[in-house]
């Protein structure tokens, strides 16, 4: 696996690999990589010749108060993990790379109405920086695919969005979420928990699986069972920041005959925010209907 920190660099070997015909994924990551960000590697092993992994902690998409210095910056780890996972190139770019300008001056790419709902409440130029730094990605690499999980449900469709609208010719697949056995997604942010906040996280995940078992079941009041699932959290001892019940396709709110959803939340645990989601595919509802 090369090691890649300069864009000319990466643009003369994936020029070489399309040469020869080879199909290229993209893994944008923010490095600290888990067993999730992993299974995103393979699941572009499966999909493409070439894998490129991208590591860069984006200062654009954290806010003044968020975590951008604290973050874990694990590059040694990271490097060992994808080079033995088959990983041809792991691109991490600095800043002055990234944005030649600047960033107070660097052309953004936002993605408006989206952005602004649910986590875009809490957190309202978060994503202007995810789009501006995956837009910047997508250009540079120019992949056939880029692979994003489903753990970041809201980011996902928005960048899917965003593709769509500036006529990217990139193939963008989810990743199911991976979860530690008693449910609680990984996510860098977890190793914040203390020892009794990881003991309480996984409420997160059973509070929005018993929303979408309620809607399996047939009970289609949306707004009654947000605030039931707004409810059990706070119960625990969470502070909740929102539990949403949307169309999957586009984050829309749903109507009584839907069937494809996404149960989100999003939580305060101490001094971390963990979010999480659930789908309601329509297999689940016909199924579910079938048992009746
Ligand atoms: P990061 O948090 O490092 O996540 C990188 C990718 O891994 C994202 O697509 C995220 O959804 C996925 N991921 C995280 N936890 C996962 C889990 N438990 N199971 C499966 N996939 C998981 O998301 C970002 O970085 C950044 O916003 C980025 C897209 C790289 C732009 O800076």
């Amino acid at each position: 696996m090369k090691t890649v920190r300069d864009i000319a660099t990466l643009r003369e070997i994936v020029e070489g690999w399309r040469q020869v015909g080879d199909t290229i994924a993209l893994v944008p990551t923010m490095g600290n990589l888990h067993q999730g960000h992993m299974s995103l590697v393979q699941l572009a092993s499966e999909c493409a010749e070439r894998i490129v992994v991208s590591i860069y902690v984006n200062p654009a998409q954290f806010g003044p108060s968020e975590d951008f210095e604290n973050y874990p910056r694990t590059f040694e780890n990271d490097r060992r993990r994808l080079s033995r996972a088959g990983v041809d190139i792991m691109f991490a770019p600095d800043s002055d790379e990234m944005y030649p300008f600047g960033q107070a001056r660097m052309t953004r790419v936002s993605v408006p109405g989206l952005s602004q709902i649910l986590c875009g409440n809490d957190r309202p130029e978060h994503f202007d920086g995810v789009t501006s730094v995956v837009s910047r990605l997508f250009n540079i690499t120019q992949p056939d695919v880029a692979i994003f999980g489903q753990k970041d449900y809201q980011q996902l469709v928005i960048i899917r969005r965003m593709a769509a609208d500036l006529h990217v010719p990139v193939r963008i697949l989810a990743g199911p979420t991976f979860r530690n056995k008693d449910g609680l997604a990984m996510s860098s942010r977890n190793r914040y928990l203390s020892d009794d906040e990881r003991l309480l996280a996984p409420v997160l995940h059973r509070t929005i699986s018993d929303c979408r078992d309620w809607i399996l079941g047939g009970d289609r009041d949306y707004a009654k069972l947000e605030a039931a699932g707004m409810a059990a959290l706070a119960d625990a001892g969470l502070e909740p920041q929102y539990v949403a019940i949307r169309k999957a396709g586009d984050l829309s709110m749903p109507e009584p005959k839907s069937d494809y959803l996404v149960v989100l939340a999003a939580a305060r645990l101490g001094p971390t925010r963990l979010i999480d989601n659930v789908l309601i595919e329509p297999a689940h509802s016909a199924r579910m209907a079938a048992l009746k």
